[in-house]
This record gives C-alpha cells, sequence and structure tokens, in this order.
C-alpha cells in the first residue's frame, strides 16, 4: 500500500497537507417531516366574533392542559347557518394561533353545500395525505388503510386542521388525528351531533347561529 492508498469502509475522510483551524466532520441531521401550511388567505377587516375567539382560545388552552394521560382529540365545531361568517371566524382564529401549531396546519374542503358533489372522507384523506408529502403511490387505495396512515403520520405532531363545509360527521371523522397534541375545527352548517357526542367535541359557535350573516353576529356580540 502506498502512503495516499485507504482501503476499506472509511466513512468520512479528510486528508489534508496542512490544517489551520478546526475541521469539524460531521453526518447532517436527517430532514424532519415537512411542516405543511395549508391555511386560506386570512380575510382583511375581520371585525366582531370576540365571543366566539375566546371560546376557541379556551378549547385551545384545554386541549393543552397534560394533567391527563389519555386525552383524545379536541375538536370545535363551528356551526351556523350559510353565510353566518363560520370559514371567516376560522381561518381568522387558526391564522392568529398558527405560531403554536408547530408542525403545521392542514386544511381542506369537503363542499358539503355544493355546488357539486361533497368531498368524502377518502378522497378528503387522499388530499390530506399528499399534503403530509406522501407520494400518490404510495397512498392506501381504502378509506380504512388512508385514515390510518393519517393517524400514524400525524402522532405525536402539534398540527391544526380546519375542516370546512362538513355536512356530516360521517364525513369528518376518520380525518380525526387520535394525537391530543393537535386540535381540530370544523365548520358546518349543521351542528353534527353526531360528532360532539361520540369525539367529545366542543361547540365554538353552535347556539349562535347568526342567520344575519355578519350584522347579526355583531349584534350578537354586543347583546
Ligand atoms: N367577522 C367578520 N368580519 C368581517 N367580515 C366577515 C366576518 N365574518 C364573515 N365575513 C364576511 O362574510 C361573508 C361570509 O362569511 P363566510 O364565508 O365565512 O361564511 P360561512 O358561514 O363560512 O358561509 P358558508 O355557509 O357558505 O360556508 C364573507 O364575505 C366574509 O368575508
Ligand atoms: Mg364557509
Amino acid at each position: 500500500m502506498t502512503d495516499n492508498e485507504i482501503t476499506g469502509d472509511a466513512g468520512a475522510v479528510v486528508q489534508a497537507g496542512v490544517v489551520h483551524g478546526g475541521v469539524h466532520v460531521g453526518v447532517p441531521e436527517p430532514p424532519g417531516p415537512p411542516v405543511p401550511r395549508q391555511l386560506p388567505l386570512a380575510m382583511r377587516g375581520f371585525v366582531n366574533r370576540q365571543a366566539q375567539l375566546a371560546a376557541l382560545d379556551a378549547l385551545a388552552r384545554e386541549a393543552d392542559d397534560p394533567s391527563e394521560p389519555v386525552r383524545p382529540v379536541t375538536v370545535s365545531t363551528i356551526a351556523e347557518a350559510p353565510g353566518g361568517g363560520k370559514t371567516a371566524l376560522a381561518v381568522y382564529w387558526a391564522h392568529r394561533e398558527r405560531a403554536r401549531y408547530r408542525d403545521g396546519d392542514l386544511y381542506v374542503d369537503l363542499r358539503g353545500y355544493g355546488p357539486g358533489p361533497r368531498v368524502e372522507a377518502a378522497q378528503a384523506l387522499e388530499t390530506l395525505l399528499r399534503g403530509l408529502d406522501v407520494a400518490p403511490d404510495r397512498i392506501p387505495a381504502d378509506l380504512d388503510g388512508r385514515a390510518a396512515m393519517y393517524r400514524s403520520l400525524l402522532d405525536g405532531r402539534r398540527m391544526l386542521v380546519l375542516i370546512d363545509n362538513a355536512a356530516s360527521a360521517d364525513q369528518v371523522r376518520p380525518l380525526l388525528p387520535a394525537s391530543p397534541h393537535c386540535l381540530v375545527i370544523v365548520t358546518s352548517r349543521n351542528s353534527l351531533p353526531g360528532l360532539t357526542a361520540r369525539e367529545g367535541g366542543a361547540a365554538a359557535g353552535a347556539g349562535r347561529a347568526h342567520p344575519g350573516g355578519v350584522a347579526g353576529a355583531a349584534a350578537a356580540d354586543r347583546g
């Protein structure tokens, strides 16, 4: 063997004549999972809704309470009449608080009230999995497989999931992560009682339908 020959698996090797200063040889950290940021644009000129914003704040605080060893994910339902300002409220609050969800935010529109067909849970999961960087050919074909992969990917992660325009609890249930560090906000024109009863969801907007839209909401906030 000559002086310059190296055999075997040496890993990282530095060969130098004269070395000035320090030499740092390290294996780069593997990149972490992607951090999706999918919230739609926040609206300009959002007004009022102090009671509902405070209700969402309180839910998010409760969701962070580590005193219970086994906790379900926190689900907040914003249920109001058409045009009542559900999406605006959810998106506004989510933008305000998104820094708390270091692992990202996911958004899916279930198109529960048209125009066009509803987005079923399996299709919504495909969208969500792609948002989590899963290659299309790795996405399972069936609903249960997709839901299981989604729960696995969100396990232990702290994410905000905004599910817009849900028409039924069945459409939403497979989209719920199991990680208690996540927070889910669901908007719907109905109160999704099946969801709130079984998944322990809390209603941030239910019972405060504002048929007058934002004007109605403003009046209710003042009153
Ligand atoms: N707090 C608010 N301040 C100012 N404008 C608002 C507010 N909430 C809603 N709006 C405006 O009112 C309109 C309807 O709001 P939004 O789309 O959020 O209603 P929605 O309840 O989600 O309706 P849909 O049932 O059709 O999904 C939008 O143009 C939005 O910009
Ligand atoms: Mg909406």
